[in-house]
Parts: structure tokens; C-alpha cells; sequence
């Protein structure tokens, strides 16, 4: 965040869809709970205020403009907050931006270049466009896929000039993060689209502006699961678009054809919401998120039977998130299946996903310190009882 915006205080959305939901009206259109009165009784509970806001496009809540209105509203603040020249709310997760990049990338030409690196979102986008791949070898660190190294693209445009463009991921599922400002270099050479899957990332601008994310090295189009670490609700994210190599309307019907014509205010309001929030208050967010990955690191790290990946294991270019923190047991007998099942069962410890070598916890700025300190425990633990 350069210059402050005085106009971020606001969330269009969020605000006059909260202050709608208050007002005594008879309500006779969709959805049917009205406001949660007809939710069932435990639901109701728990939902209390927030089915309220559980509406979709609405004329009076809109100010009677654009059934849109608020929505651009919020959507612009959003471009203005995370460095894009516009930014388009999603409520199908970032797959539906992934696949909606796809479908923009069709009118580019026949054939893609796609990082193999990839989410099953890629492989639907591929499906659904047509589009064939050519793909590139990622590079691999410690036994984990990542952004192909920037010799790769530039053999594979020298070989393939005429793509629709180059989609890579990045940073991986595992927070370890390329050379992205290379490989946008390359394509900014050939004049070819760069696309990229930042659902992982986003919030690496507040831990270090320095990092190459998509908005700073010039990517075209970039996506965000906002959802995943940086305080929107589950299924949000963010489709942005960086340059006028596509157009507005090519993104904006591309994304038609995945999203529903009845998008649910509720989920888009926390966007608006997270966007304020983070405007504020990101960089102490994700400051005391990766000081928490920090702490873990050095409760556990440096023993012969428990790995943490660490700066250390990366080759040059490459960088990790400080709050991904990727454990291996395998030394001391336990897969990452298998230990993630007994730190479950036994420790009360869930982590967000395990393989056969790997266990990946991700770790929030909302996190409690004696949740990380139980989890750096439940490791050292397990790294003392063979598997
Ligand atoms: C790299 C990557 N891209 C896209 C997605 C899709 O995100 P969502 O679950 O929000 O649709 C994921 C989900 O894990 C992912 O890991």
C-alpha cells in the first residue's frame, strides 16, 4: 500500500447490504428463509444476523442504480487495495477464476503453455476451452512441484512463439515460490499473455513487498483464493485482471460461463469486508502469522528425525511463505498420511493437507500462539515414537 486511499474506509457492499437487512421490509423474492426465520432451528441459531445478509441482487439494496452497483463499487476498491486495473469477485472459489482465465485465453489462439504444477482447476480450464497444453517441467525442491525456472519458459516460447499464453502456479500449495518476475519478463519480451494461479498467494505482499506476486511483475490476468488465508469466507476469491491484453468484456463473459446469475451477497460481502480489512491492517495480520510460522520453525527445527523445510532446501530464486510450514516424519518411521491421521486422533492437531512424505500446516494471523506451541510439541513428539 503506496499511498493511502481515504475511500477504503468504505465496503460498499458489505455496509448497505448490513444496513438493508435491518430495514423492516416485506420481503417476497428469493431466498425463501427470509432472513433465516425460516431456517431450521439449530441453523437459525447459529446463523443469528448473518442469514440476514444471506440475499442476492437486489434492486433497493443497490441503491436503485445497476443491479450491479455495489458490487463494481466493492470491486473497485478491491483493484485499488491489490494493484490491479480491475478486479472481479468470485463465489466459486478461485477454480472458477482459473477456468474463467482459461476461457479468456481461447480467444488468444489454440494452444497454452501450462506450468505442470498445476490445480485440477487447470485441467478443467483446459477441458472446458479446448485449448491444447504444451507443458512445462516444474522445478522440483526437496521432492515438491514449483514454478518452472525461467530457462524452461523461455525454451518452450522460443519453441512454441505463437501460444495464447503462458499459465503457471504460483506460489504451490506448499508456500514455496519462483522466479515470477523472470518468466513475466520473457512474455512481456514475446508480447505473450501472462496468466497466473496466485490462489496460494496474495498475502505475500504484506510480509514482503519485495516478493514477485503477479501484480508487481505485470502479470495479465492472476487469481486468489482469498478464502484461504487472507479472511473472506470459504468459497470466495478474486479474479484479476492486470493489463488491457484482454479485454473487460472477453473476462466478463468468460465469466458468465461458469458463475451464477444468483450470487450470494453473503459470501460476496465478506470480501468486501476482507478487502477493508486488509487494507488496514495486513501487514500486522501476516506479520504475526509468519512470526507464529517463525516460532514453530525454531521449536522444532534442526532434529536428524523431523524435517521442516526451511530457505535452506531452495535453490537460488526461489523463496518460501513463512506461513506454510511443510513437516516430514519420514525419518522417523511416519509417512505424512500416517501422522497426520494419529495428530488428529491423539493431539487434536488437524493439519490442511498430508501426502506419503509431506504434512502442510498453514498458519492464520487469527491463529492462537498455544495452538502452535501444541502443534510444535505433537511433532516433537511424534518424532520420538517410531512410526
Ligand atoms: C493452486 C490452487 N489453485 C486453485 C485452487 C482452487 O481454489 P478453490 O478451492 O478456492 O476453488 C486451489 C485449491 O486448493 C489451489 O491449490
Amino acid at each position: 500500500m503506496s499511498t493511502f486511499s481515504f475511500a477504503q474506509k468504505d465496503a460498499p457492499l458489505f455496509d448497505n447490504f448490513h444496513q438493508y437487512s435491518r430495514r423492516e421490509i416485506a420481503a417476497f423474492h428469493t431466498p425463501g428463509h427470509r432472513g433465516g426465520r425460516g431456517c431450521e432451528g439449530l441453523f437459525r441459531r447459529l446463523g443469528g444476523d448473518l442469514l440476514a445478509l444471506d440475499l442476492t441482487e437486489l434492486k433497493g439494496a443497490n441503491l436503485e442504480q445497476d443491479p450491479d452497483f455495489l458490487l463494481r463499487a466493492a470491486e473497485k476498491l478491491a483493484a485499488e487495495a491489490f494493484g490491479a486495473a480491475h478486479s472481479y469477485f468470485l463465489v466459486n472459489g478461485a477454480s472458477s477464476g482459473v477456468v474463467t482465465a482459461f476461457l479468456a485465453l481461447k480467444g488468444k489462439g489454440s494452444t497454452v503453455l501450462v506450468a505442470r504444477n498445476a490445480h485440477v482447476s487447470v485441467l478443467n480450464g483446459l477441458v472446458l476451452s479446448g485449448l491444447k497444453p504444451i507443458f512445462l517441467s516444474p522445478t522440483w525442491v526437496e521432492g515438491l512441484p514449483c514454478l518452472p525456472a525461467a530457462e524452461t519458459v523461455a525454451k518452450a516460447l522460443a519453441a512454441h512463439p505463437q501460444v495464447a499464453g503462458v499459465f503457471v502456479t504460483n506460489p504451490g500449495y506448499h508456500g514455496i515460490y519462483g522466479p515470477l518476475d523472470a518468466i513475466a519478463t520473457l512474455c512481456q519480451a514475446r508480447k505473450v499473455p501472462l496468466v497466473v494461479d496466485e490462489a496460494h498467494g496474495g498475502h505475500l505482499r504484506y510480509i514482503d513487498p519485495a516478493i514477485p506476486e503477479a501484480s508487481r511483475v505485470g502479470a495479465d490476468l492472476w487469481v486468489w483464493g482469498l478464502h484461504k488465508l487472507m479472511g473472506s469466507l470459504t468459497q470466495t476469491g478474486v479474479l484479476h485482471l492486470g493489463s488491457t491484453v484482454f479485454s473487460r468484456e472477453a473476462v466478463e463473459e468468460a465469466l458468465t460461463l461458469v458463475s451464477s446469475t444468483s450470487p450470494s451477497y453473503l459470501l460476496l460481502s465478506s470480501l468486501d469486508s476482507a478487502r477493508r480489512q486488509l487494507y488496514f491492517h495486513g501487514r500486522e495480520m501476516f506479520t504475526q502469522a509468519a512470526g507464529l510460522g517463525s516460532f514453530l520453525r525454531r521449536s522444532c527445527g534442526d532434529r536428524p528425525r523431523l524435517k521442516i523445510l526451511t530457505a535452506a532446501h531452495l535453490p537460488p530464486g526461489y523463496g518460501l511463505d513463512p506461513t506454510k510450514v511443510v513437516v516430514s516424519l519420514t525419518a522417523a518411521g511416519w509417512s505424512g498420511l500416517d501422522a497426520e491421521e494419529i495428530l488428529r486422533r491423539k493431539y487434536g492437531v488437524q493439519a490442511e493437507y498430508a501426502d506419503r512424505d509431506y504434512l502442510y500446516f498453514f498458519i492464520s494471523y487469527a491463529q492462537k500462539k498455544q495452538e502452535v506451541t501444541a502443534l510444535g510439541e505433537a511433532l516433537l513428539a511424534l518424532a520420538a515414537t517410531p512410526g
